[in-house]
């Protein structure tokens, strides 16, 4: 291309000016290089290096330049070539690095530091009555939150006139009047009574709504345990033993039971049941008023008329019933005073129950 052997200044003038021009091109498109992978970085050697790259080929055409300038053009093209060897050579080093750093990552490792969430206080009382019942033979049921007025009052022998339904106590499902909150979890006895025959043995933990202010004593909404034991022969006694086991393991060995009469429509006969204070055990103190006893549940034989709505012959069978609120057995166990603190969330109350966890 380029003809050195013509002994004409001017073009040996103008052959040194363009390999310099071409050098010069070269070695501002080597120190721009970039490559993503190892084949970028092989196509950038062919492209400059190898017998049919572009710095060979000025490596040939050098052959060509008159004497007098061999000196000048050959340091360049050196530095050149110097320059594109050293540029590929540390883009292969970039590759190679952060090669060796993908490997590294462990994705599987956990985003550091984790800091451990700790169980809601009640979610612990919770699973301690159901652990217990579930020694005794409990199995668990659960059923939903928004229920029909069958299974949290007809089936349960509720009157139709029973102040309970009233929409001061109860929360409707606008456009359903039939459609409510359940207000308590024993709607859950009717749910399993309607579709297994006994024996039933079962305990239903679960939220429930009532519509009342909210205060430190009171919230529209709580949680409830219950217990049913249907068999052919149950009698009040085996209730009252197995409420007394229960309460033993709950709030210590020496605890004493005590019931008394009540009234549900469910169950006949109806009680209440108090343990010996948790605090003074029984001597009285302001926790039990100076009484000594403390209210934690409500009980009594399934009412022969619940059995027979939810299809279970009462003639052969009997039952017992039993339903009691989580947050008061939380109470007990911890002497939380404001029913609020189990509902807010804050993170200092509920880290005080790390070492329940
Ligand atoms: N359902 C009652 C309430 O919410 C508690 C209760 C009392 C449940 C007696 C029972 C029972 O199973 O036998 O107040």
């Amino acid at each position: 291309m380029f003809c050195a052997s013509k002994k004409n200044l001017y073009l040996r003038r103008k052959f040194e000016i363009m390999m310099l021009e071409k050098i010069q091109n070269l070695l501002a498109e080597v120190e721009q290089l970039k490559a993503k992978n190892a084949e970028d970085i092989e196509a950038l050697r062919i492209k400059y290096l190898s017998k049919k790259g572009e710095i060979t080929a000025l490596m040939n055409d050098f052959r060509s330049v008159p004497a007098e300038q061999k000196k000048e053009i050959g340091i360049k093209i050196n530095e050149l070539k110097n320059k594109a060897q050293e540029v590929i050579n540390g883009l292969r080093q970039t590759l190679q690095q952060s090669d060796g750093e993908e490997t590294n990552i462990d994705i599987t490792r956990t985003a550091y530091p984790v800091e451990l969430g700790t169980r809601h206080p009640l979610t612990i009382v919770k699973n301690e009555i159901v652990d217990i019942f579930s020694r005794l033979g409990f199995s668990l049921a659960e059923g939903p939150e928004v229920e029909d007025d069958w299974h949290v009052f007809s089936s349960m022998n509720f009157a139709e006139d029973h102040p309970a339904r009233d929409m001061q106590d109860t929360f409707f499902v606008e456009a359903h009047p039939d459609i409510i909150l359940r207000t308590h979890t024993s709607s859950v006895q009717s749910r399993v009574m309607e579709r297994t025959q006994p024996p039933i043995r079962i305990v239903c933990p679960g939220r429930v709504y009532r519509n009342e202010a909210i205060s430190a004593r009171a919230h529209c909404f709580f949680h409830q345990v219950e217990g049913l034991y249907v068999d052919t022969d149950v009698s009040f006694t085996d209730l009252m033993q197995v409420l007394l086991l229960f309460s033993r393991e709950m709030f210590g060995e020496d605890t004493q039971i005590r019931m008394r009469p009540s009234y549900f429509p469910f169950t006949e006969p109806s009680a209440e049941m108090d343990v010996s204070c948790t605090l003074c055990k029984g001597k009285g103190c302001s926790m039990c008023k100076g009484s000594g006893w403390l209210e934690i549940l409500g009980c009594g034989m399934v009412h022969p008329r619940v059995l027979e709505l939810n299809g279970i012959d009462s003639t052969k069978y009997k039952g017992y019933a039993f339903g009691m609120g989580v947050e008061r057995i939380a109470n007990l166990k911890y002497q939380v005073k404001d029913l609020r603190l189990f509902s807010e969330n804050d993170v200092r109350f509920l880290k005080e129950f790390e070492a329940a966890n």
